[in-house]
């Protein structure tokens, strides 16, 4: 490590403790602004091919997010077993229990217009899209931690997509991909079991 910099210690440092958090409460460390602001950049600063910049996200706040929650648990209570149902609520639940939400999306318009552009590349654009959409999500992630708020990652997508899109009047074209609630942790996230790296990562020099 003698060569890496001060910036990418620091920046090491948040990849080490970006972790999914499931206990979390509705306050947040810092502002409304600056969450906004946070999303706002990662959006603006990450990147995606051909620079596409295909990423969208929603943040909701307040009572929004509590209304994504319920849109979760109704949908979902709608088709899980009755007896199971409690479960699946508690977990629902948790959720809402947070400060906010960013909603992750792509926009299909974006890339079916690469793909008219570069037709081949065209299978390759939805791989892509997806991947942009995940390195997006990580710097959300990541930035979150970073100011002490405790996130994870949740797909309830496409159960939701069409009351999320009604709801918060989404553009047609833009693809839910993730949901991410986040809020103060009230709990430290479970233990971590890791591979060994030698059997993942291998080295010829
Ligand atoms: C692409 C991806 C999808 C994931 N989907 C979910 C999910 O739907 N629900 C969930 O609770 N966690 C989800 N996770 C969180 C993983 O379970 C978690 O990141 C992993 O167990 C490692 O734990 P850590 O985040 O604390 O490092 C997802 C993570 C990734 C990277």
């Amino acid at each position: 490590m003698s060569n890496t910099s001060t910036t990418a210690k620091t920046f090491l440092e948040a990849v080490k403790a970006r972790r999914t958090y499931y206990g979390i409460s509705k306050q947040s460390t810092i502002s409304d602004d600056q969450i906004v602001s946070l999303v706002q950049e990662a959006v603006k600063y990450s990147p995606s091919s051909f620079n596409s910049q295909s990423a969208r996200a929603v943040v909701l706040l307040g009572e929004n997010h509590d209304k994504l929650w319920n849109i979760v648990k109704e949908t979902l209570r709608k088709i899980v077993p009755a007896d199971q149902f409690a479960s699946t609520e508690q977990r629902v639940d948790s959720f809402k229990a947070g400060y906010g939400s960013v909603l992750f999306f792509e926009d299909t318009a974006v890339i079916e217009g690469l793909q008219n552009q570069f037709p081949s590349y065209a299978d390759n654009f939805p791989k892509w899209s997806n991947q942009s959409s995940g390195i997006l999500q990580y710097v959300v992630w990541t930035l979150l931690e970073e100011e002490g708020l405790g996130a994870s990652l949740q797909h309830y997508n496409p159960l939701i997509d069409e009351e999320v899109k009604q709801t918060w009047n989404i553009p047609a074209s833009w693809q839910l991909i993730a949901q991410m609630p986040f809020g103060t942790p009230t709990a430290e996230p479970g233990e971590k079991q890791f591979q060994p790296i030698d059997e993942r990562v291998k080295i010829f020099k």
